[in-house]
C-alpha cells in the first residue's frame, strides 16, 4: 500500500510531468535503448522515430499514477495495452529498465526540481503499476498457452500468398511443428515477427486475423504502405520479400477487441484496411441479429472484401453499404444516422481521424460510451482512452 503523502506527491506531480512530457519521454528511449540495444526487438523503429510510442507510453504512466488510489479504474485500458505487450513477449524482467529509466530521465529533465521525497515516491507508484501489467500479463500468457497454444513466438511457414487487390495481399500461416492452432476471437490479432533485409533487430506488427478459425492456419491481411512516408517496414518486406514456403515467426492470438454477445443491432463501421476485424467478426454472426456493415474505401481498387461481406450480409438479412471517399468525401452524421438506434452496438476500426469522427457522431447520436467499441491500429488512442478512465 502506499502511505497518502506519496500519494499526494504523485498527483501533485502528474502535471509538471506532462508539462515536460515529450523532454522527458525523449530522454528516457534514447538513454534506456542505448544502454539496452536488446529492447530494440521489441520497440517499433517507425513508432519511435515519429514520436508516437515515446508519448504513449510514458503518458499512460502518468495517466495510471493520476488513478493511483483507485488502479481498478485503469485496468479496461491496461487490459489494451497487456494484450499488446503478451503480444510482443514483454516479460517482468522488462519492468525494472523502464522504471529505471524513467526516473533517471524525469530527474535529469527536472534537476534540483526532482528532490529525492519526489523521485522516491514516483518509484514506490511505478513498482505498483509495474505489478498490475505484470500479473495481468501473466493472466494473458497462460491463456495463451491453453488448448495448444504457446507462450512466446514460434515458427509458422507461409503456405499460401494470395492477392486480394492492389493494395492487399492475404498470408495463409501454417505451424512449422504441425499442432492443430488453438480457437481465436474473431476481432483478435497475432503479432509477426520478422527481421527486415538489413536490419540487426526484429520488428513486430500486430495484424487482425482476416478468416476464421479452422485449427489448421491462421491467415491475416496485409495492406501495402510503401508509399507512405515512412514505408511500413514490415508490411513492405511481407508484400515483397517473403513468399510461399518463407517462415515467419507468431505470437498467439491476443486483443479484446471482439463481438459481444446480445441482441442489440449491431454497426460496423470500417474505414480502409479497418475492415479486417469487423469482416472477421461479421463472419462468425448468424441469423437473427439485426446487422449493418458501413464501409468506408478510397475507392473501388483499394476496396477489400467487398465480395465476401456482400454475400454474407445477404445470408443475414442485413445491410451493407459501401462508401468511397474520393468521390463521397468523409464519413458525415447524415451518413450514419439511418442506421443508429440508441441501443445499437456500434464496432468502429480504421486510420485514427476517421474513428474519432465516427465515435463522436455515434455519440452526437445518443449512443452509450459502453455500446461503442473500437480498436486502433497505433498508440495514440491508448493514451486517450487511459487518460479518460
Ligand atoms: C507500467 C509500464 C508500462 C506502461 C504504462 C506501458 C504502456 C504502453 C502503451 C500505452 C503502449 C501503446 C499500446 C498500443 O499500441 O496501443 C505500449 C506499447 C508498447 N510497450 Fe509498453 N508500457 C509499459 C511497460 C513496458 C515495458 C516494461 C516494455 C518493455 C521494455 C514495454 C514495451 C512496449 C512495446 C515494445 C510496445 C509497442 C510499441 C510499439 O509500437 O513499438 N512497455 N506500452
Amino acid at each position: 500500500m502506499l502511505s497518502q503523502q506519496t500519494i499526494d506527491i504523485i498527483k501533485s506531480t502528474v502535471p509538471v510531468l506532462e508539462q515536460h512530457g515529450v523532454t522527458i519521454t525523449k530522454t528516457f528511449y534514447k538513454n534506456m535503448l542505448s544502454k539496452n540495444p536488446d529492447l530494440l526487438n521489441y520497440f517499433n523503429h517507425v513508432n519511435q522515430n515519429q514520436g508516437r510510442q515515446q508519448t504513449a507510453l510514458a503518458n499512460s504512466v502518468y495517466a495510471a499514477a493520476a488513478h493511483i488510489d483507485n488502479l481498478q479504474a485503469i485496468v479496461p485500458a491496461v487490459m489494451l495495452i497487456a494484450h499488446k505487450h503478451r503480444a510482443l513477449g514483454i516479460l517482468p524482467e522488462h519492468y525494472p529498465i523502464v522504471g529505471e529509466n524513467l526516473l533517471g530521465a524525469i530527474k535529469e529533465v527536472l534537476g534540483d526540481a526532482a528532490t529525492d521525497d519526489i523521485i522516491n515516491a514516483w518509484a514506490e507508484a511505478y513498482g505498483v503499476i509495474a505489478d498490475v501489467f505484470i500479473s495481468v500479463e501473466e493472466d494473458l500468457y497462460q491463456k495463451a498457452e491453453e488448448n495448444g497454444g504457446w507462450r512466446l513466438f514460434k515458427p509458422f511457414k507461409v503456405a499460401k500468398k494470395v492477392v486480394e487487390n492492389e493494395q492487399v495481399t492475404s498470408f495463409y500461416f501454417t505451424p512449422e511443428d504441425g499442432q492443430p492452432l488453438p480457437d481465436f476471437e474473431a476481432g483478435q490479432y497475432i503479432t509477426v515477427r520478422v527481421k527486415p533485409t538489413g536490419s540487426q533487430y526484429y520488428a513486430n506488427r500486430h495484424y487482425t486475423v482476416s478468416q476464421p478459425s479452422n485449427n489448421n492456419e491462421y491467415v491475416i491481411s496485409v495492406k501495402r504502405e510503401d508509399e507512405n512516408s515512412p514505408a511500413g517496414v514490415v508490411s513492405t518486406f511481407l508484400h515483397n520479400e517473403v513468399n510461399e514456403g518463407d517462415t515467419v515467426e507468431l505470437s498467439a492470438p491476443a486483443g479484446d477487441f471482439t463481438l459481444q454477445e446480445g441482441n442489440n443491432p449491431v454497426l460496423f463501421v470500417s474505414g480502409g484496411i479497418g475492415v479486417t476485424p469487423l469482416n472477421a467478426m461479421l463472419q462468425t454472426m448468424e441469423l437473427g441479429r439485426n446487422v449493418t456493415f458501413y464501409q468506408s474505401a478510397r475507392n473501388e481498387q483499394s476496396v477489400a472484401f467487398k465480395e465476401q461481406i456482400e454475400k454474407k450480409i445477404n445470408e443475414l438479412n442485413g445491410t451493407y453499404r459501401v462508401h468511397y471517399s474520393d468521390a463521397q468525401g468523409y464519413v458525415t452524421k447524415e451518413d450514419l444516422a439511418p442506421y443508429i438506434q440508441p441501443n445499437t452496438e456500434v464496432y468502429v476500426c480504421g486510420p485514427a481521424p476517421f474513428m474519432e469522427s465516427v465515435i463522436s457522431i455515434a455519440k452526437d447520436l445518443n449512443v452509450a460510451n459502453e455500446n461503442i467499441h473500437y480498436e486502433f491500429f497505433g498508440p495514440l488512442m491508448t493514451v486517450k482512452a487511459l487518460a479518460n478512465a
